[in-house]
């Protein structure tokens, strides 16, 4: 049984503080086991140092056998036999990868977005793992920065409910059960609005920006009871998240609640000397406690120095014992003083990882997460979408099989495990009706990757090679499935671009296959929107598919044989130009707005591109046709207290069953300080058959109108207010109610 505060409290007071500072150690993998995902820059210490054998944490290793025989070396050795807690980013999947965060956002389905966690949770908890370093909550409105992968996209209150669906489903009722692990909300605070989306870099936000905006999420995951907080890399306002008092402890804990562990972000405490907010590491070590972060991620600031910052009196040894405390507490919670290898156990490990019941749920992610973007009226057979199984059809591109379709947040399992393209098309037709071309490589040569670089010497070569197979194969074919997008590491940490276009080599290919034969489905990987205006002009579908993880194959079969109809929703705006970005649905309007299409003078526009997205947040489409009636209002005033019901009819007109997304977005016309065009207030996911129809409705309160105001208090105010019911945040009539 787990231990009592009692029994916690004569432990912490028998330890030396030697041993509390090692609690507040994570030392990387690598000084624990042979190998380990590295997300940071690693140092192995020297054999035979106290700290090996004090450190609390690690990060990075998995794997049962490996850690249950780390985790009985490692006590016998620490003074109190204090288990170790074992850490790793499970981000979107253990073994079994799902689809990239960015892309189950879109599926508007928070239910099958934690069921998703609880299945990663299940076998990173066969694996070992105690803590999982997900779910990422930052508001991502900048697709320059490559991180954008990992959030679920640009609307705060989309991002409180899917934030809060992972820390559900990897926590469960109590972590302490089997197949649980603790989550950890990350990065605290406002990482996404890095300047120029640059990584490690500066955030410029107002407090009402921060607070009205970025923080939302973040109290979602903690309301949902997070374990763990992470700070970020980022400064606010000149300050670094990790070593900023007002941060982390006036808003993070006491106005926001959270009572559990703040751990840095990878070396997060001794970058605070490179940010120029500290002359020396030990000055590093002194902010980082002091603005309450409790474990210090690798960088040894910590271990280096926070015993003689208590000796010399600088910090109060109190400051240690509640930081140990909450470490020792969150050890307890897991079980660990009772087992401390917690869930490790090789059986299970073979019985669960990518067993059939979490393929199918990875492959259902894949489905509904796979935003159809373009589908053209094709002649007299409709439109090019779902596949025509009577025809030739030509799978072509260097997405089509040897590439991996997992994020680079996958730091677990293989790609070998990943459907391709390729298999699913051979499962799905007849072999004398399809036939396949890489078509060329899938990066430009000389490519910089995040530590790496890709360069082939014949790299040239290769691609003529390609081309004339890819073309010829094309020719053959009544129609093209082109698979291109971004190689997987090109999105994710340090992954910043200031182009989104598609490598040339790949829109070489699109531009040169598209003279051949012009009945082309791009299918499109990617971690982040990208430029695909040219994709746009030479394709007659798109489909979006992310980085779709290990089912990615067959999940991409289904949508495109049409087994299901695509249902998935932007959550972030695709722009025509990365000049356009940071962009956002939700953005304010202006004293000058631009009317659509005017050329009038002095007004707010750009010269040489539409201030609009080329694909807004909340579009995307379905193989079906779904009508939305204009909505109807039960009153259209209403007090505190009171609710506003508004109505509309989703009707399913086509021939296939389908699945629309509706969603109802909220204007306050007039406020204390400037309030967006339209925010998202509501959704519903819905299925009909053809000629089905359902009544949606939503239920408007005065709480939901609330925000911070001019005055910086949290409120409501009244006046004027605008709805929509519609299919994206571009759609829908609007309709007038009166708050009083
Ligand atoms: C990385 C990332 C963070 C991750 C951590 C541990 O630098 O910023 O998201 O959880 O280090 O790998």
């Amino acid at each position: 049984m787990t231990m009592t505060e009692r029994e916690l409290r004569i432990l912490l007071n028998d330890m030396s503080l030697e041993e509390k500072v090692g609690q507040m150690v994570q030392l990387p993998g690598q000084n624990y086991g042979s190998f380990a995902a590295v997300t940071g820059k690693a140092e192995k210490k020297e054999d035979g140092q106290p700290i090996l054998d004090q450190a609390g944490s690690t990060l990075g290793i998995y794997g049962a056998e490996k850690l249950k025989k780390i985790q009985k070396a490692y006590m016998e050795k620490q003074p109190h036999h204090i288990p170790l807690m074992f850490m790793l980013d499970v981000i979107h999947g253990y073994e079994t990868a799902f689809q990239c965060p960015l892309g189950m956002g879109a599926s508007f389905d928070p239910e099958l977005v934690k069921k998703c966690a609880e299945i990663a949770a299940k076998e990173a908890a066969a694996g070992g793992i105690h803590v999982t370093f997900s779910p990422m909550a930052d508001l991502a409105r900048d697709a320059r920065w490559g991180r954008v992968m990992e959030s679920t996209g640009e609307d705060p209150w989309l991002n409180g409910k899917m934030a809060a669906a992972m820390v559900e489903g990897f926590q469960g009722e109590n972590r302490n059960q089997t197949g649980k692990v603790s989550s950890c909300v990350k990065h605290f605070a406002a990482y996404g609005a890095a300047t120029a989306g640059l990584d490690y870099t500066n955030v410029e936000l107002s407090e009402h920006t921060l607070r009205e905006y970025y923080l939302k999420a973040y109290q979602e995951g903690i309301h949902a009871g997070c374990d763990m907080v992470m700070t970020s890399f980022n400064t606010w306002n000149g300050v670094p998240s990790t070593g900023n008092p007002w941060l982390m402890k006036e808003v993070l804990r006491k106005e926001m609640g959270f009572d559990g562990i703040v751990i840095s972000d990878w070396g997060a405490v001794g970058e605070m000397v490179n940010h120029g907010f500290c002359e020396d590491r030990k000055e590093a070590a002194e902010r980082a406690l002091k603005a309450g972060v409790d474990i210090d991620m690798c960088s040894d600031c910590y271990a280096d120095y926070l015993v003689d910052l208590v000796r010399e009196g600088v910090i109060d040894e109190k400051e240690i014992d509640e930081a140990v405390y909450r470490i020792l507490l969150l050890k307890n919670e897991l079980g660990l003083f009772e087992n401390p290898y917690k869930d490790a156990d090789e059986q299970r490990e073979k019985e669960l990882f990518l067993c059939e019941g979490h393929r199918r749920t990875a492959r259902e992610m894949v489905q509904k997460s796979a935003v159809l973007l373009k589908n053209e009226e094709d002649g007299k057979a409709g439109k090019l979408l779902p596949l025509n199984p009577a025809e030739k059809i030509a799978f072509i591109g260097p997405y089509i099989e040897g590439e991996d379709m997992r994020s680079s947040w996958v730091v677990t399992g293989s790609a070998k495990n990943s459907v391709s393209i390729c298999q699913a098309a051979k499962e799905a037709f007849r072999e004398d009706q399809i036939c396949f071309a890489k078509g060329c490589t899938l990066l430009d040569n000389d490519t910089l990757l995040n530590g790496s670089e890709y360069h082939s010497d014949s790299w040239e070569e290769d691609n003529d090679r390609l081309l004339c197979e890819a073309i010829q194969t094309a020719k053959q074919a009544d129609v093209v499935v082109l698979c291109l997008g971004e190689q997987n590491h090109q999105s994710g940490e340090a992954t910043s671009r200031t182009h989104l276009t598609l490598p040339k080599i790949q829109r070489t290919l699109l531009s040169e296959i598209s003279k051949v034969n012009p009945r082309i489905v791009t299918v499109i990987f990617s971690g982040r929107p990208l430029e695909l205006s040219e994709v746009e002009t030479h394709s007659k579908a798109m489909l979006e598919v992310w980085m779709p993880g290990t089912e990615g194959g067959h999940g991409i079969m289904d949508l495109l044989t049409g087994v299901c109809s695509p249902s998935g929703k932007l959550t972030m705006s695709f722009p025509y130009t990365v000049g356009q970005e940071p962009m956002s649905y939700s953005q304010f309007t202006s004293g000058r707005p631009c009317p659509k299409g005017s050329k009038a003078p002095f007004l707010t526009r750009y010269l040489d591109c539409s201030t609009a997205p080329l694909y807004p947040f909340g579009y995307g489409l379905s193989y079906t046709d779904f009508s939305i009636s204009e909505p109807t209002l039960d009153r259209t005033e209403m007090q505190a207290g009171e609710t506003i019901v508004a109505s509309v009819t989703v009707a399913n007109g086509g021939k296939r069953t389908g699945c629309e997304v509706v969603q109802l977005y909220i204007q306050d016309v007039a406020a204390s300080c400037v309030r967006p065009v339209k925010e998202l207030k509501g959704f519903r996911r819905v299925e009909l058959a053809p000629g089905e129809a359902q009544r949606v409705t939503f239920s408007i309160s005065e709480e939901m109108l609330r925000f911070h105001r001019g005055d910086g208090s949290f409120g409501s105010e009244p006046g004027k207010f605008r709805l929509w019911i519609g299919n994206s945040s571009e759609d829908g009539e609007a309709r007038e109610f009166f708050l009083y």
